[in-house]
């Protein structure tokens, strides 16, 4: 296809940078950006191509002498230096050019939010700042002077001098232009300081609007316990005087790792029990724990080109999800993780946009940014740490960063960092990375003469022009149980790397039960055919907490299913839910998640690998009844569970009052169905406290209760823009599906539906999307309003539009019908003119 950037045509670039030094005035239409960049011809007679896009050239000269039109060539996406206008040996080039950051409303290079300068690079957002290879493997030590009349002015690096209206940055680490950054405007600081290993002190600084920053603490928290545990697990110690965190309200993604100079959404920055939920607070240690350590992986270590993009995101994941496995609870974290990865990931593996973690072209990058590359990215370095062992993957990071410190790597390079270490032949390992599609795993036993045998059978579905797939390299990890419930085979890693294999277990007097993909030691699909009994038996006796809940969570999975066919709830199922209520013993947060039914777009995803077109309506009132059924049937239990977890005395986001909450929540959300949400109706009224305040609004909305509570909720929290967008979010998401397309016609014209602002934009179209039954009505009116939106918003911001494009990626789940009018809105938008490259790319492939 046009414009297609493929990594087979990877070549290096023919200059080194030696040094970067930039000099921004800053003005809201007329910014002027001076460059001044020291480099080194490294190939003789090649011409200079600097990426730069929408930039107005004032002057350009090499060695002081200013070059004329003749010694190169602009055009839309950069300009060209011809071989004969430059020297044979290092020189200096410098450029001046204006932008306009005040009609940035891509989010993109240098923009402003609410009167605040800030800028986003990664992953080509460089070039719309100045002339420049903006490409990962040109590394180069930038310095920085910002001129404007703002108190606080920022950049990577360390600070060297300031003074009003100006100050300098140093940043002496060589990084590639995606991790530069600069802020500047009317701001105050949270501060803290972190001491590293060896004894030097750093300043930490959160910035954020005045007025937030009472919110900040929590984060500033988060940031030293990172420091600390990445110098603990990783041997790494952070490597500048400084380290900045800035809070922006526009935003398109969650943060990014610019170096010295992280820029965050402001809701992964600020939480106070009042206005963050539990979740919240979880999430923003997260990614303030991602963006950290990306200082190592990711900065000091970067990527060769965009395709390797998972070699810093996949790892960064891993390290951010042991990071919290370690501050909370490990099992359930690792559930969670789960959860969100089926949701997300098997989902993209299961449709159009199905891709690689490695993907080999594209057409806009930023389209990649997805889960294959995060989660599934996150799921392989797993699987390594899982094949060589806690030691041995200590001992391949260690290597990993001795060898490759300043580089820029490939997947080839880390997998060899692992080979190394390890001594092992990874060559079959490495399809991870290069396929796509998520393998199923079929099993079946047998049982003869004490031998117990499990035979595999793996099998990857065709996925965008990768119809066949050779089998790959499985690390299986199987436990067996005895009848009675023991453990007769603690946790063992089978290593499958054929199509089919089996392996045996010896002296076994008893037929066991086998536990297996314990701690889902690898992403696939287990078809195995397994009685409910069976199933309940492994949630009562498996030593894998996983396992535990996984066991649960097929018996609710397959009894949905059902349900949406017509039969009765599985006596099972309900039968283990009575027993996990009554089962003190297990934690709390582990009883909520298996009290929480799976989603309906999780059945809908179930019911399409089964073979079974899902209906949507069919799948929402099976996940309703279900619900009224368990809280029918249990009601005792889970209103003594929903009164004795609630947590006494003043707010905390630890994990374990979290876990009470967590676990009085899913009580509520079930007793709701029968009490005419009379408790949910008390909590809203007494809640001090997002946690609370939020789920009881989103019972009273289920209950069809809410709207005096809606407008107590948004007259208390107009003024605070991030609760302000739950308000949107939880009407979206869980108002009746029936009237849903009418219900978000409404929310977008209400006057507080800042729709360029992309939180607020995801907040009612995205949770829309997850509204399953509302989003897939059979009229294709949900369809046709998200449509609307997406074409209106992708002039503006083509990123976020192409992002939320996706939730058009099940398409071929549905009946013909409705494949039809998804079609229909797809075209429609493909054909809206002047669209942008973001979004044709994406309907393109959603079309397939
Ligand atoms: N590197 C950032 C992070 O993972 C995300 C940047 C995303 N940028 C983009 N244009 N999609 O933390
Ligand atoms: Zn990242």
């Amino acid at each position: 296809m046009d414009g297609t950037t493929y990594l087979a045509d990877y070549t290096p670039y023919p200059f080194n940078i030696d040094k970067v030094s930039l000099r921004f005035r800053l003005a809201p239409h007329a910014t002027r950006v001076q460059a001044h960049i020291a480099m080194t011809p490294l190939s003789p007679g090649a011409a200079l191509r600097l990426d730069g896009e929408q930039l107005r050239l004032i002057s350009a000269a090499i060695d002081g002498v200013a070059l004329t039109p003749s010694d190169y060539l602009i055009t839309p996406s950069g300009m060209t230096i011809h071989p004969a206008a430059l020297p044979e040996a290092p020189f200096t080039l410098e450029t001046e050019v204006e932008i306009a950051p005040e009609g940035n409303t891509a989010l993109e290079g240098l923009y402003m939010s609410n009167g605040m300068y800030c800028t986003q690079c990664e992953a080509e957002g460089f070039r719309k700042i100045t002339y420049y290879p903006d490409r990962p493997d040109v590394m180069a030590p930038f310095s920085v002077r910002i001129e404007g009349d703002l108190p606080v002015l920022l950049s990577n690096g360390n600070p060297v001098a300031s003074g009003p209206g100006w100050a300098e940055w140093d940043d002496p680490w060589p990084k590639p232009a995606y991790l530069f950054a600069l802020v500047a405007g009317d701001l105050v600081a949270h501060s803290g300081s972190f001491t590293t290993a060896s004894g030097r002190e750093v300043a930490l600084n959160i910035f954020v609007r005045p007025g937030d920053e009472d919110r900040c603490a929590f984060a500033l928290g988060a940031l030293q316990r990172s420091m600390k545990w990445d110098e603990e697990a990783y041997g790494r110690e952070y490597d500048l005087d400084i380290f900045n965190i800035v809070a922006v309200d526009d935003f398109n993604m969650g943060a990014m790792e610019n170096k010295g100079l992280n820029i965050f959404n402001s809701k992964l920055v600020l939480a106070s029990p009042e206005t963050a939920t539990d979740t919240d607070y979880e999430r923003i240690e997260a990614v303030i724990a991602h963006e950290y350590f990306h200082n190592w992986t990711g900065n000091r270590i970067t990527c060769r080109d965009w395709f390797q993009l998972c070699l810093k995101e996949g790892l960064t994941v891993f390290r951010d999800q042991s990071f919290i496995a370690d501050m909370r609870l490990g099992p359930v974290k690792r559930i969670e993780d789960v959860i969100a990865l089926r949701a997300r990931q098997f989902r993209e593996d299961q449709g159009p946009l199905a891709h690689p973690p490695r993907p080999d072209h594209y057409r806009e990058i930023n389209n990649f940014y997805t889960a294959t590359v995060y989660e599934k990215g996150a799921e392989v370095v797993g699987m390594l740490r899982t094949l060589v062992g806690d030691e041995g993957y200590r001992k391949a990071l260690d290597l990993y960063f001795e060898r490759h410190d300043g580089q820029a790597c490939t997947i080839e390079d880390w997998i060899k960092v692992f080979e190394d270490s390890s001594g092992r032949d990874l060559g079959q390992f490495k399809r991870w990375y290069t396929d796509a599609g998520t393998p199923r795993l079929r099993v079946t036993d047998d049982y003869a003469d004490d031998t117990y045998t499990l035979t595999f059978e793996q099998h990857t579905p065709p996925t965008p022009g990768q119809p066949h797939k050779a089998p790959r390299h499985m690390p299986i990890a199987v436990g067996l149980l005895s009848p009675n419930g023991n453990e007769v085979v603690p946790t063992t890693v089978l290593e499958m790397t054929e199509a089919r294999q089996s392996f045996t277990f010896t002296g076994l007097s008893t037929r066991p039960v086998p536990s297996i993909l314990r701690n889902f030691s690898a992403p696939a699909v287990l078809e195995r055919a397994t009685s409910a009994a069976e199933q309940a038996f492994l949630l009562a006796h498996d030593t894998d907490p996983f396992n535990r809940w996984e066991a649960a969570r097929s018996l609710a999975r397959q009894t949905l299913m059902d349900m949406t066919k017509g039969a009765p709830p599985a006596a099972e199922y309900l039968d283990a839910i009575g027993r996990l209520l009554a089962d003190d013993t297990a934690d709390p947060a582990f009883r909520a998640l298996i009290l929480r039914l799976p989603g309906e777009d999780e059945i809908a995803q179930a019911l399409h690998a089964s073979g079974t077109t899902p209906d949507p309506e069919a799948i929402h009132a099976a996940r309703g009844a279900l619900m009224t059924t368990l809280a029918q049937r249990h009601e005792v239990a889970l209103s003594a569970t929903y009164e004795s977890m609630a947590v006494p005395g003043a707010y905390t986001p630890d994990a374990a009052p979290a876990g009470c909450r967590s676990l009085r929540l899913a009580a509520l959300a079930l007793l709701s169905q029968i009490d005419g949400a009379r408790r949910a109706e008390a909590l809203f009224a007494s809640a001090d406290n997002m946690t609370e305040s939020l789920s009881a609004l989103s019972n009273l909305i289920t209950a069809g209760k809410a709207e005096g509570a809606l407008a107590q909720f948004r007259s208390r929290w107009k003024d605070v823009r991030l609760v302000m967008d739950k308000w949107f979010l939880v009407q979206a998401s869980l108002c009746p599906p029936k009237t849903a397309a009418e219900r978000v016609t409404t929310l977008a014209a209400d006057p507080a539906f800042e729709w360029k602002n992309p939180n607020r934009f995801r907040s009612l179209l995205g949770a829309f999307s997850a509204n399953h039954a509302g989003f897939h009505r059979a009229d294709g009116a949900g369809y046709r309003f998200y449509a609307d939106w997406l074409i209106r918003l992708d002039p503006l911001n083509p990123q976020t539009a192409a992002r939320m494009s996706t939730a058009f990626e099940t398409w071929p789940r549905y009946d013909k019908t409705r494949q039809a009018l998804v079609r229909t809105e797809l075209e429609r938008i493909a054909s809206s003119d002047g669209l942008s490259r973001d979004l044709s790319e994406m309907t393109a492939r959603l079309l397939g």
